[in-house]
């Protein structure tokens, strides 16, 4: 890879140490079509040198509010970018999550950037008149209309709930009589999830292909639809291990499986209101492409494939590159 080819239209990737990111810039790098510069607060950490190693230039830029000036500088000369908000927990009044995207937004902007790719979610406060709390998903949705007003061409990237989650914040618990995945939702709804390390690169990557395609789109990345219980069941058939479901999903069996979320109650307020609002309207709103992702992207790992790819065996893990303080399940 030659980030020497100034032929190559450079794409910036803002949190490119994390599951999106680092996918994102992996796959720009891998397509040889583009220079890569990926931000990250920490040039230390295991996914920015292996980005390094890949030939993105790696720069640090912080991903916090008030750091504009500094993204500015680090977006200049980007064709494109990728913009991401990371897990952060809102406490109002705050709005870290909303701000930090209009910085983040503005700095694309005042650097001249032409495509914003933004990964975003749904308004759920729109969608639910107000009934469900999941700031988490609104305030990416108001981002969004924020980035429309600019004056930039712009996309969105709405993810699925990660299979990495159970991987890292919801972790199965060993027993006598086998595991118990305690899961967040009903038994037997199929909701949409993904792998954000190999799902989020392909689509961004095709919109940077076909800008003008994609401007102004929103954009599902979905692996598959799948209910909890058939997740238990996969795992079972894969791994051999004894697995059993348990529900997670109100606020009493969520504190009951998850005690330590007890000390944040607003993570707890976000997570029931997240999981009330995907059981009750759908993840996603209606008429959105279902069907995209996996149109431009066919190897899109299914929950399967992802459990025979990564080996897992229901054990925590994590992905190098938060600490562990800052880690959230949002
Ligand atoms: N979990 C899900 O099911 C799901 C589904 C759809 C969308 N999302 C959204 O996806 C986003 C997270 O993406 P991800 O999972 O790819 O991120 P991630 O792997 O958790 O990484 C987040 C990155 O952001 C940077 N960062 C800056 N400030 C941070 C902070 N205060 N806490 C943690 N990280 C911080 C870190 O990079 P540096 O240290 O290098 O700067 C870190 O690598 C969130 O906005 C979440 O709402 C999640």
């Amino acid at each position: 890879m030659s980030q020497a080819d100034t032929s190559k239209p450079l794409i910036a990737v803002v949190g490119a140490s994390s599951k999106q990111g680092r996918s994102v810039a992996e796959s720009l790098l891998d397509s040889g079509r583009y220079r890569v510069r990926a931000l990250t607060r920490r040039l230390d950490s295991q996914p920015a040198q292996a980005l390094a190693k890949k030939g993105a230039e790696v720069v640090v830029a912080p991903l916090e509010l008030g750091g504009q000036a500094e993204l500015t500088e680090a977006l200049k000369g980007s064709a494109g970018a990728f913009l991401m908000t990371p897990p952060i927990v809102k406490v109002p009044p705050a709005e870290p999550e909303l701000n930090l995207g209009k910085e983040l937004a503005d700095a694309a902007v005042a650097a001249g950037v032409e495509h914003v790719v933004f990964s975003g979610l749904e308004n759920v406060e729109a969608i639910t008149r107000g009934t469900k709390w999941a700031p988490h998903f609104t305030d990416k949705a108001k981002i969004e209309d924020y980035i429309r007003g600019l004056p930039v061409r712009s996309s969105f990237v709405y993810l699925a709930f990660y299979y990495t989650n159970f991987l890292e914040y919801y972790v199965p618990q060993g027993g006598e009589d086998g595991i118990t995945f305690a899961i967040y939702l009903p038994p037997d709804i199929p909701m949409p999830f993904c792998d954000p390390l190999t799902a989020a690169g392909p689509a961004v990557r095709e919109i940077f292909d076909h800008p003008a395609r994609y401007t102004g789109e929103v954009l599902p990345v979905i692996g598959e639809f799948i209910s909890a219980q058939q997740m238990v069941d996969t795992f079972v058939r894969v791994t051999g291990k004894r697995a059993r479901y348990a529900s997670a999903y109100s606020r009493e069996d969520l504190l009951r499986h998850f005690p330590s979320f007890a000390g944040n109650e607003h993570l707890v307020r976000e997570l029931v209101g997240m999981v009330e609002y995907a059981v009750e309207y759908g993840y996603y709103a209606p008429g959105r492409d279902l069907t995209w992702s996996r149109k431009v992207d066919p190897n899109a790992l299914t929950w399967e494939q992802f459990l025979k790819r990564s080996k897992w065996q229901g054990d925590l893990l994590s992905y190098g590159a938060v600490a562990e303080a800052e880690l959230a399940p949002t």
